[in-house]
């Protein structure tokens, strides 16, 4: 499909100034309304995306979920995923590397992770999204503007200059708390490695659990200089 041209900037941002005090359930309301036929949830079954999942599933039922399925994440993270699709009653749309993971191996050596974690990023997210995301006008993510400098001037809604379409963050001026409290207060099925130190939660190979006041995000290629994957600019 991809019939995307970039919306002017100015409208964007006057777009995003209108949203800026608006709820992430009336982001989502006007995301759906603009884009229906054409807008994404991206999921990695972390604390912000199954608040946006059950808003989502409230508001508008049929807007489709994906998640990268890179093959290595946590057991736990799998388990999210299954409890989810039980509890909504829907599928989420997998999408799946190029190269299995034998196969990276052979062309890049074992655990490229360990050596080269840009490369197996690019491989095993980055590429993968590009794929997905060429299908649609607009996309919608849990990014929050508290969770990294890099993030802290996320906009509601704003140009993907990356991947070329119209990108929803509908919880980027929400902290923390406000995400848990919504948990709470609908019981929404989380990932239960939260519940251990695991703040962010990646591929089990390149995640650990962060001490008590850490940054949340350091737990995230812990030992490298890298604090994104490529998903997000
Ligand atoms: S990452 O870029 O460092 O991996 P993070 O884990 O903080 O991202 O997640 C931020 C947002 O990116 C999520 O709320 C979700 O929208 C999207 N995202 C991250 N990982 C995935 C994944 N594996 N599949 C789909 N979306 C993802």
């Amino acid at each position: 499909m991809s019939n995307r041209q970039k919306m002017a900037d100015e409208e964007l941002q006057e777009w995003a100034r209108r949203l800026e005090a608006q709820a992430p359930q009336d982001v989502l309301v006007n995301a759906v309304e603009n884009y229906a036929a054409s807008l994404i949830l991206a999921a990695s079954f972390g604390a912000e995306d199954v608040v946006l999942i059950d808003m989502l599933h409230k508001l508008a039922p049929t807007i489709p979920v994906f998640y990268l399925d890179t093959n290595i994440h946590f057991a736990e993270t799998y388990d999210t995923r299954d409890k989810l699709q039980v509890r909504y009653g829907t599928t989420f749309i997998q999408v799946q590397p190029q190269l299995s993971l034998a196969e990276q191996a052979e062309k890049h050596g074992e655990k490229l992770w360990e050596r080269e974690p840009n490369l197996c990023c690019e491989i095993r997210k980055v590429e993968p999204l590009k794929r997905v995301l060429s299908n649609y006008q607009a996309w919608i993510t849990g990014i929050r503007r508290e969770q990294s400098p890099t993030r802290a001037n996320t906009k509601k809604v704003e140009w993907d200059e990356k991947f070329n379409l119209v990108k929803f963050n509908p919880l980027a001026d929400w902290t923390e708390a406000q995400v848990w409290e919504y948990i709470h207060a609908h019981d929404v099925p989380y990932n239960p490695l939260h519940d251990r130190n695991y703040p962010s939660i990646g591929c089990r190979v390149c995640t650990r659990a962060v001490l008590p006041g850490q940054d949340p995000r350091s737990g995230r290629w812990a030992g490298f200089e890298k604090t994104e994957c490529g998903l997000h600019k």
